[in-house]
């Protein structure tokens, strides 16, 4: 039997080569694909390699009527119709540690450019101006971060930020007891929603958007914020209501905001918050590290040969599916 996957993405060429190595295994790495073409080509499909600017809904799964299985390589499975997937019995995988580190450090990198106003400064000096009065910023040192989701990414930006002498405070649903005594190790408090929206400087989500998770930064949880509060999202951007954030920062209530992620992907040109005075952002790039679309790449596309050649599967989002037939 041979199998044949589709890559309708631009995802790294390493995974070429997992797949080129893999007896019994056919490949198409067209790049990112139109719907149509994707609906199409997607016929041939027992598999597919994905980033997250393809969308795998009732509709993809209805026209790969021989889909196995479907490798992200990224974390963030919210492009992926899983309920559908399982109710066909495709198994869904994704690659959580390949690009944990690269998230990290885009978050730090996010939350200082931030506090010292560099994306704006740096705009103003090639424009013409030497300003070094308009753009004052605030140190982290001795500042209160709070980590929404105290995951792979979230407890290492936690571990970062206490390097920079940052209390930090956590809150995560699915708190156990590992997850505090890592966070112990750390030096972190972990915390309820209230005391951490009431209690942070800067805020920063790493929760994976789901349907509790979506809007949950929004008028009500807004106003319990301290004033002047700046928040940082490289996760997902319906996490916040854009037009209740952009309300919030025009009223003075939040200081700024730094965004790599936004509800929908490019976000529109009249987009609420794109262009507001204190807010800076970047076009979903926190994972764009050469090192890190290798590692998920790599990683996604051994998910595959496994899954198809040995029945092997790992790091499975649709856990029900298992109980199927493969
Ligand atoms: C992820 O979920 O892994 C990141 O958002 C990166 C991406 O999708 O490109």
């Amino acid at each position: 039997m041979t199998y044949h996957v589709l890559i309708p993405d631009n995802v790294h060429p390493a995974a070429l080569e997992v797949l080129r190595e893999a007896q019994g295994i056919t490949f198409d790495a067209p790049g990112k694909l139109s719907r149509a073409d994707l609906l199409e080509q997607v016929k041939q499909a027992h598999a597919l390699i994905i980033r997250s600017g393809v969308r795998v809904d009732a509709e993809v799964f209805e026209a790969a009527p021989r889909l196995k299985c479907v490798a992200r390589a990224g974390v963030g499975v919210d492009n992926v119709d899983l309920e559908e997937a399982t109710r066909r019995g495709v198994i869904v995988m994704n690659t959580p540690g390949g690009n944990t580190t690269a998230t990290v450090e885009y978050t730090l990198a996010l939350m200082l450019a931030l506090a010292r106003h560099i994306p704006q400064a740096h705009a103003s000096l090639e424009a013409g101006r030497w300003d070094r009065k308009a753009f004052m910023g605030t140190e982290l040192r001795g500042k209160t971060l709070g980590i929404v989701g105290f995951g792979r990414i979230g407890s290492g930006v936690a571990r970062r930020a206490r390097a920079f002498e940052m209390r930090v405070v956590a809150y995560d649903p699915f708190c156990d007891g590992r997850m505090t005594a890592r966070a112990a190790e750390i030096g972190v408090e972990m915390t309820d929603l209230e005391t951490l929206f009431a209690d942070s400087d800067f805020i920063s989500l790493h929760a994976a958007l789901t349907e509790s998770s979506r809007g949950m930064i929004n008028r009500q949880s807004l106003a319990r914020m301290k004033k002047g509060v700046r928040i940082i999202n490289a996760a997902r951007g319906a996490l916040i209501v854009e037009d209740d954030l952009a309300e919030a920062i025009r009223e003075g209530h939040v200081a700024g905001a730094a965004l790599d992620v936004y509800s929908e992907e490019p976000p529109p040109t009249d987009h609420p918050l794109i262009g507001l005075p204190g807010v800076i952002h970047t076009p979903h790039l926190a994972a764009s590290t050469a090192e890190a679309q290798v590692a998920v790449a790599v990683e996604a596309a051994r998910l595959i040969v496994n899954a198809l050649l040995q029945g092997e599967t790992r790091n499975v989002v649709n856990p029900d599916v298992l109980s199927g037939e493969f």
